[in-house]
């Protein structure tokens, strides 16, 4: 079971978590069933340029609600469950002036309110608020959007990005089909999310990408609810053209690798933004979703977000194998490094909390 107690705040004492926080069912349940405190990535605003109305599969393996988002004179995040007698309203992007089930025909406005219902003519106290479409939280940072089901505090995480990247003209940036991938793979999220934390695989497990970044000058910060990580390109790599109200101005930066807990990764790019959703599928199976928004695309293919796919099939590579060690019975848990495991050692640490 999770227990603050169990990961030292001294990195240099502390031993990493526990074996069956990856292979336990019981304490997989016990921690998915917390995401529902927390804010998801539900799209960002470019992804309803096309289609009005979205589905948000990926919101149900989280949070256990299906949800839909519906634009029209605002974005909404509403239920995708039919009052009705319980069908998906959308099952794909489209777009539509009202929501109607494929099911009997109930239709509803883009607020969610019913709006009709064919043979219904006969039903006392009918319609009732609770034939409406529920609304959950959403919101919006940026042209991101943000979503959950009962989510607690997130003003530390947008306080962190805004200082650091709200130079970014991130509403602007472009939503790429082409970019979109989903992957299945046989891993406990959290080990997906370990491997993601830290820099000090790079030498070993992506020869390409080592030789865009500059190792000894990769950092790691800490904040409330997330980490940031910065990787610095090498002299002759591509890298953002910082303004003078960049905190980091003077500095080569190739990429802000930014995690929120649980499962929500933004990498910031020269070209983008690359977002990954992690989604946990079973104890030992994770769905990790990529969505890709275009800023500059004449920097597509350079620099530490050139390859994306290379980097992401060595990683799943190392993360399965893992998943295989420590199921193992000889193992149940090792040491941080102190220069280079600061973000696994802090997100262990939310995770026993
Ligand atoms: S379930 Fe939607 S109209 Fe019947
Ligand atoms: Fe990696």
């Amino acid at each position: 079971m999770p227990d603050s107690g169990v990961i030292d705040p001294d990195i240099k004492k502390a031993r990493t978590l526990p074996s069956r926080y990856y292979t336990n069912e019981e304490v997989f349940s016990e921690i998915v069933g917390g995401f529902a405190d927390c804010w998801h990535f539900a799209a960002h605003e470019s992804q309803l340029g096309k289609h009005n109305v979205l589905p948000l599969e990926h919101m149900e393996s989280l949070v256990g609600e299906p949800m839909l988002l519906a634009h029209d004179n605002a974005v909404r995040c509403l239920s995708n469950v039919c009052t009705h007698r319980g069908m998906l309203v959308a099952t794909e992007a489209c777009n539509a002036s009202t929501l109607r089930c494929g099911y009997h025909g109930r239709t509803f406005g883009l607020d969610g309110c019913f709006r009709n219902m064919p043979e219904f003519d006969e039903v006392e106290d009918f319609p009732s608020p609770s034939d409406n479409l529920a609304a959950f939280a959403l919101k919006r940072w940026k042209g991101l959007l943000f979503a959950g089901t009962k989510p607690n505090r997130f003003e530390d995480c947008l306080e962190e990005l805004e200082s650091r990247i709200g130079w970014m003209p991130i509403e602007s940036f472009q939503h790429d089909p082409s970019r979109h991938r989903s992957y299945d793979i046989d891993a406990n999220w959290a080990l997906y999310v370990d491997n993601y934390l830290e820099g000090f695989h790079i030498p070993y497990v992506h020869g390409d990408l080592h030789e865009e970044l500059d190792y000894d000058s990769y950092r790691t910060e800490l904040f409330e609810g997330g980490v940031l990580q910065i990787g610095i390109a090498r002299s002759n790599e591509s890298c953002f053209e910082l303004p003078d109200s960049s905190p980091d101005h003077g500095q080569r930066i190739a990429a802000y690798y930014y995690w929120l807990y649980p499962g929500v990764m933004l990498n910031f790019y020269p070209w983008g933004l690359s977002v990954n959703i992690i989604t946990p599928l079973s104890v030992d199976r994770t769905r990790i979703v990529y969505h890709g928004f275009v800023w500059d695309s004449s920097k597509l293919g350079m620099g530490a977000g050139g390859d994306l796919d290379k980097v992401e099939g060595e990683d799943q590579g190392i993360v399965e194998a893992t998943q295989r060690g420590v199921a193992a019975g000889v193992y149940d848990r090792g040491r941080y490094s102190p220069t280079k495991e600061t973000g696994v050692h802090h997100f262990h640490r939310i995770l026993a909390s």
